[in-house]
């Protein structure tokens, strides 16, 4: 036995010579506890218990815990009195398994709308409400940490994840994500914002080097977990696979240490993101205090590698006392009594108002809200009667139903053509004849379903519809998830039969003098600029979460008056994108390679552009600081949506005060239908020193129901933190001097009010100079 080892063995017996009445956790001082621990006890505590049950065919794991279909758990360790705690995803709801063997009962969690839809309801209180909910079941279902929300900036449409993500701007994302950690972390329980940071690709995401300047990753990477951790202390946050500038995000000490700990003062726990990074020792080294799901071969990295004296016992101890925190807090140590009943009927309401309040209505040519003398539907489009309630991978729920088009109108008391819906019928009968499950790929189960390419009603059939029925849906569906990024082909763009169905059914239903509306059932950003003239209104729908089609239908009907805004700027084309040349929109890895990166298997390939490395060239200027300040014309601009009334707002009056300003505007109902307004205020900073971005979401808010003729004041604070921008010469945060004005809009690109306030002096705050790039990025200006 090498010497090595025979340490390794040594420690590992010590851990049975414990004292006869050891501390335990909760009764004696955290210092006591850790101080009786062995090492291999310490090291136990770092690495989870593994992935309990068969994930992807192979065995691993111990189940600590009684929630199948968590995602992990801590390990055990019951001679000092700590209980192994349990996290499971994730950000659109609770996933656990919702059948158990031998139970008759279900275990079926709400989905709530996907977090792009979440985010475009520019209504934290709202995002909050949802947050508490969804955390009641985190809490009724006996788990500890809720694995989300997700706050990962949309800096690319094709993202696969992006779904699972809020906004491409930071001050969205942030706020946004700060309601829902409030929200969940209410009921005791805790969440993992994730993934720490600019993980923005899937392609090769356990191996992508993320190279940026340290401007862009301070003001659009970083920014959002910097709100998030300041407003709301989640308890954990989870590292990212990807590197940044060369380092794995769960190695970076400047990172998770530093910047994390030491600028922005968060208390918690750091977990890796499953199986991410490659050296457990550095993991520990950076303060990556618990590594997800856990193995065996980590551990006796850590141990070797303290033995071997490349990690110091201080540092183990920090994880420790960190993970020990997060068990202190939890309530799997309060031993509370769940109860496995949480009041899914009441939660599904909340899901429902989070999704009608998210819709984003893209055209309205007074078609919407449809007048009463509309019965009959034609509804078209094979995601009419196969809604998609979100995307796949650790992002989905495993609800009890999901409300599709059809239903939820059905259920709104109007008719659905039936001869149309008997087609549809007859062709998903044969389609799934057609497509049996592809059992020969692993990862099938994790990812999207092959959805059956477009019914195309023939012409006879078209015109039958057209004159029977009183108005035509176009739904137009898509899913993405984990593992695998979006494409162009097929996704980003409509196919030939999506067009070719939405200008037949227009042709033929505007020929029998009546009106289309097409509805996107979508995840994220799509092609409209080539389609958008023919149909009469446009929904934007997006993953509405399981009572998605009674959301729809109440915003049709009139119920809800549209309230939602886009938290993503729609190009016209994909190549008008800043980051397009840098993103792998047009690589398909072979399946043997994303099996690979999914296991964090070692590459053999370092050098390919967009794959193992993607250059951030286009810097900040992500979304909309992009559009607005090169001046690019697009579909649809950031923060816009209709809605069936219209708003005034007034002059906004700034006042200063000790700790920055303060701005009051009064936002008026000027129409006809009771309606939420989304206020958004923008500044254009002055630009003497640094470049910058032509215009900057600041803040945001959103009116109550507001009746025909109803006011509402409007409030916003800033500080000058919060109009810096990161000089990454001084490395710093600075205000300059000068005047910043501000914008009240109703969209990035429709600006209703404006005022100016002055700043007297520069003011800076220096930060750590940590995680430059090796090289310099050739960025755009
Ligand atoms: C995902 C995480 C998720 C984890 C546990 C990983 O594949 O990237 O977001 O929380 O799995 O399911």
């Amino acid at each position: 036995m090498s010497r090595r080892c025979a340490s390794i063995v040594i420690l590992l017996a010590a851990s049975v010579l414990f004292s006869q009445t050891p501390p335990q956790l909760g009764q004696a001082s955290l210092d006591e506890v850790i101080a009786a621990m062995t090492p291999a006890e310490k090291v136990q505590l770092l690495v989870g218990g593994g992935m309990a049950g068969n994930f992807a065919g192979v065995a691993v794991g111990k189940i600590y815990h009684n929630v199948p279909g968590a995602a992990g758990t801590t390990q055990p360790i019951p001679r000092l009195g700590i209980p192994a705690i349990v996290l499971a995803d994730g950000p659109a709801g609770l996933r656990i398994a919702p059948h158990r063997d031998k139970d008759e009962k279900t275990y079926y969690c709400t989905a709530f709308p996907v977090a792009t839809m979440l985010a475009s309801t520019f209504d934290a209180g709202l995002v909050e409400k949802v947050g508490e909910t969804m955390g009641k079941e985190v809490l009724e279902y006996g788990v500890d940490v809720l694995l989300g929300p997700a706050l990962n900036i949309h800096r690319n449409p094709l993202c696969g994840r992006n779904f699972e993500y809020y906004s491409e701007d930071p001050l969205l994302t942030g706020k946004i994500a700060a309601a829902m950690i409030t929200g969940v972390q209410s009921n005791g329980v805790g969440t993992s914002i994730k993934h720490f940071a600019a993980n923005n690709q899937e392609t090769m995401r356990t191996g992508n080097d993320a190279r940026m300047t340290t401007r862009a990753l301070r003001e659009i990477y970083l920014k959002g977990f910097e709100i998030a951790v300041r407003d709301a202390q989640p308890w954990t946050v989870m590292s990212s696979y990807n590197l940044i500038n060369g380092t794995y995000t769960s190695q970076s000490r400047p990172l998770l240490t530093d910047i994390l700990r030491g600028e922005w003062g968060f208390k918690g726990t750091v977990m890796s993101d499953w199986y991410g990074g490659k050296s457990a020792p550095e993991q520990i080294q950076a303060g990556n205090d618990l590594l997800m799901p856990g193995r065996a071969d980590q551990a006796i990295a850590i141990l070797s590698a303290q033995i071997e004296k490349k990690l110091d016992g201080q540092a183990v101890d920090t994880c420790v006392r960190k993970v020990l925190q997060l068990i202190l807090e939890s309530p799997r140590f309060r031993n509370y009594a769940f109860s496995n009943a949480p009041d899914l009927k009441a939660h599904a309401l909340v899901a429902r108002q989070a999704a009608a309040d998210g819709m984003v209505l893209l055209k309205n040519n007074n078609t919407l809200p449809l007048p009463p003398q509309v019965k009959t539907i034609a509804a078209f489009g094979n995601t009419s009667y196969d809604f998609i309630s979100g995307g796949t991978g650790s992002g989905d729920v495993n609800e009890a139903y999901t409300v599709s088009l059809a239903e939820g109108l059905t259920d709104a008391g109007y008719t659905l053509d039936g001869g149309l819906k008997k087609s549809y019928e007859t062709f998903f009968r044969l389609e799934e004849e057609k497509n049996k499950p592809d059992k020969s790929n692993p990862l099938a189960a994790f990812m999207p379903k092959k959805r059956p390419e477009e019914f195309a009603p023939g012409a006879d059939l078209l015109a039958a519809t057209a004159s029977a029925a009183d108005i035509a849906f176009i739904t137009i569906g898509r899913t993405s998830g984990e593992f695998e990024d979006r494409k162009l082909e097929g996704d980003f763009l409509l196919t030939a039969a999506e067009s070719g169905l939405i200008a037949e059914v227009t042709r033929a239903f505007h020929k029998a003098g009546k009106k289309t509306v097409v509805i996107l059932n979508v995840g994220g950003v799509i092609e409209t600029a080539s389609w958008k003239a023919f149909p009469d209104a446009i929904l934007l729908a997006w993953q509405g979460g399981q009572e998605a089609g009674h959301a729809v239908a109440d915003v049709l009907s009139g119920k809800v008056s549209p309230s939602g805004r886009l938290p993503m700027t729609w190009p016209i084309l994909y190549d008008d994108i800043a980051s397009s040349k840098n993103f792998p929109a047009r690589v398909t890895l072979s399946r043997e390679e994303m099996w690979a990166d999914l296991m964090g298997k070692e590459k053999e390939t370092k050098d390919r552009r967009n794959i193992d490395y993607t250059l951030y060239e286009e810097d900040i200027y992500v979304g909309y600081r992009f559009f607005d300040t090169f001046k690019k014309p697009v579909s649809y601009p950031f923060g816009y949506g209709l809605s069936y009334t219209t708003f005034s707002c007034t002059r906004p009056v700034v006042a200063a005060e000790a700790q920055g300003w303060k701005m009051t505007c009064t936002v008026k109902n000027t129409g006809k239908a009771a309606g939420k307004e989304a206020v958004q205020l923008y500044v254009s900073a002055p630009a003497k020193t640094l470049a910058k971005p032509a215009q900057e979401l600041k803040a945001f808010a959103k009116t109550r129901l507001l009746q025909p003729g109803e006011s509402q004041e409007v409030t916003f604070t800033l500080s000058p933190y919060d109009l810096a921008s990161f000089d990454q010469v001084r490395s710093a945060w600075v205000t300059e001097a000068g005047s910043y004005r501000l914008l009240i809009a109703a969209s990035s690109r429709d600006v209703r009010a404006t005022a100016t306030l002055q700043v007297a002096a520069e003011q800076i705050v220096r930060v750590h100079d940590v995680m430059r790039p090796a090289e310099k990025i050739a960025t755009i200006r």
